[in-house]
């Protein structure tokens, strides 16, 4: 089966069968091996892509799913200011998350920093509760994503908020 779709920002289609997982798609396809296969189950989050704008597992997407839709991956999504703010907060704060977890913990940073552009450490918590990581200090992520939404709204608003 043909299935067309927009990947970062370009029309693409590919030749597969429709219960392909998109991560394997994304991967084998097209060569974006940002998104991880980690648990192949939809718990890890270290699969994650934006469909529609929406962060989703790409290990439980059939590819069908994304028929005519739009798939950003942590390739497209780094062409974006959005991505810079994050980048800059993260070093600020000395988050330096591997390359297993990176994409899933940039990408919930920008959709939590969409829905709250000033969250508490309580609501950063919960949101990044989705990725498995027993390696470094959720109290720096923390700090990142907070650093992150303050570059974001300087950017934003011209001034800090
Ligand atoms: S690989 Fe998709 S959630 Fe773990
Ligand atoms: S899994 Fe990537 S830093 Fe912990």
């Amino acid at each position: 089966m043909k299935i067309t779709f927009t990947l970062n920002s370009k029309d693409v289609s590919v030749e597969s069968s429709p219960d392909a997982r998109l991560i394997h798609i994304l991967r084998e396809k097209f060569g974006l091996l940002g998104a991880k296969e980690g648990c192949l189950q939809g718990h890890c989050g270290y699969c994650c892509a934006l469909l529609n704008g929406e962060l989703v597992p790409a290990c439980m997407l059939p590819v069908f799913s994304v028929f005519r839709g739009s798939v950003t991956t942590i390739e497209g999504f780094r062409e974006t200011p959005d991505f810079t703010d994050i980048e800059k907060g993260f070093i600020q704060a000395g988050v330096d998350p591997c390359g297993y977890c990176a994409s899933a913990k940039i990408l919930t940073a920008h959709k939590l920093l969409e829905k709250n552009p000033n969250p508490t450490e309580a609501v950063i918590r919960k949101a990044m509760a989705g990725i498995v990581c027993r390696c470094t200090s959720y109290s720096a992520l923390v700090e990142g994503v907070k650093a992150a939404a303050a570059n974001r709204r300087v950017r934003s608003h011209g001034k800090y908020r």
